[in-house]
């Protein structure tokens, strides 16, 4: 273990190495590993229930896990209590002292680490500055609207000047414009400042909208750790095919396979797909739905229309499917000429096509 630790922190920033964790026997996350570089900003995705939390909760010394490593920026801190990390945590509810001023809740975790009462207001005013709150300074944070309360929280964490910065789920109380606002500033602050950091989300379109990398979790597992348009373009299970983004989803069996590609047999038609699969494989194909169009194509299934969605930016058509089953096609702009209980073709390439194993 000491020689792959070793090895590991020449490489990597942050080596989260083989990391288990029970609740009152329940296992909700084992062999865990998760690696990340200086300077990046990492996004865990996942749905509610993965251990998000809980990895991040194990980062930052506020929980114990069963086994496994943690060390940061070469240094292996996993014993090391939280207030020895540096370490900063922002949190979905803020946890801010309401009875302080907005000033005085920066300087709280400056003042936690013994720094002399007179030597906070400066780094208080350049934090409250970068998250554009300095005008607040002397206001009581009960006074302000969520998302002001949220950028005193980051400044919070980041007077301290923290070797790693963890955000839980920061902006999922906000609404969406505001929410949007926020990760734009969030995004441009982490860049300029150069900090690492981790930031859990369970809204897929945040995670891509933020980060440099997406690690997508599912039950206690990192399903894949990726870009953002790798993840899009090449997801590498049917987990993360659903989960990030949406695509047309049809479950077939392999009929025929040349061992470049695979003739895939479903409801609406065979469908030719990268690959090469045993005759009789279970599969699941797909396609993302601005890579279809009406009409023929390389592959051409055929369906009837069970909803046309005229959303402005763009045009959604559904298609009357049985079961698991999903067919979605995305036009840009407002289409008409499309009608609900109509047979359509849409046709995409092969090489756009996704396939994986169905799950056993
Ligand atoms: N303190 C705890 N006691 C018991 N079970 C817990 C505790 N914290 C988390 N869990 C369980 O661990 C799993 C992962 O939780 P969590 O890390 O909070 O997920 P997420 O943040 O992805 O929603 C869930 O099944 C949750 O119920
Ligand atoms: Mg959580």
């Amino acid at each position: 273990m000491a020689g792959m630790t070793q090895q590991a922190q020449e490489r990597h920033y942050l080596d989260v190495w083989g990391v288990a964790k029970s609740f009152r026997g329940t296992r909700v996350m084992s062999e865990m590993n998760f690696r990340m570089d200086r300077g990046e900003l990492v996004s865990l995705l996942g749905p509610s229930g993965c251990g998000k939390t809980t990895l991040l909760r194990i980062i930052a010394g506020l929980m114990e896990a069963d086994q496994g490593d943690v060390v940061l920026g070469g240094r292996n801190i996993t014993r090391l209590p939280a207030h020895r990390r540096n370490i900063s945590v922002v949190f979905q509810n803020y946890a801010l002292f309401p009875h302080l001023t907005v000033a005085e809740n920066v300087a709280f975790g400056l003042r936690a680490r013994g720094t002399a009462k007179s030597a906070c207001a400066g780094p208080v005013e350049e934090a409250l500055k970068l998250v554009r709150m300095e005008a607040f300074a002397g206001r009581p944070v009960s006074a302000l609207s969520g998302g002001q309360q949220q950028r005193v929280a980051v400044a919070r964490a980041l007077v301290v000047q923290p070797d790693l910065l963890l955000l839980d789920e920061p902006f999922s109380a906000l609404d969406r414009k505001l929410r949007e606002t926020m990760q734009v500033e969030l995004k441009a602050l982490l860049r300029d400042r150069g900090i690492t950091a981790i930031f859990v989300t369970h809204d897929q379109e945040e995670a891509m909208g933020v980060s440099d990398r997406i690690a997508v979790m599912n039950a206690g597992r990192i399903e894949q750790f990726a870009d953002p348009s790798t993840l899009y373009s090449r997801p590498a299970t049917p987990f993360v095919m659903d989960f990030v983004g949406l695509s047309t989803r049809l479950s077939g069996t392999v009929t025929h396979s040349d061992g470049h590609v695979s003739i895939v047999g479903t409801d609406h038609g065979e469908v030719t797909a990268p690959g090469a699969y045993p005759p009789g494989t279970p599969v699941q194909v797909g396609v993302r739905p601005e890579l279809a169009a009406p009409g023929p194509g390389e592959n051409t299934i055929s369906v009837r229309l069970a909803d046309v969605m005229v959303l402005g930016s763009k045009t959604v058509l559904h298609g009357a499917v049985h079961g698991e089953d999903r067919v979605m096609c995305e036009l840009p702009g407002i289409r008409t000429g499309l009608h609900r209980g109509e047979p359509v073709q849409l046709g995409w390439a092969v090489a756009d096509t996704l396939i994986h194993e169905a799950a056993p």
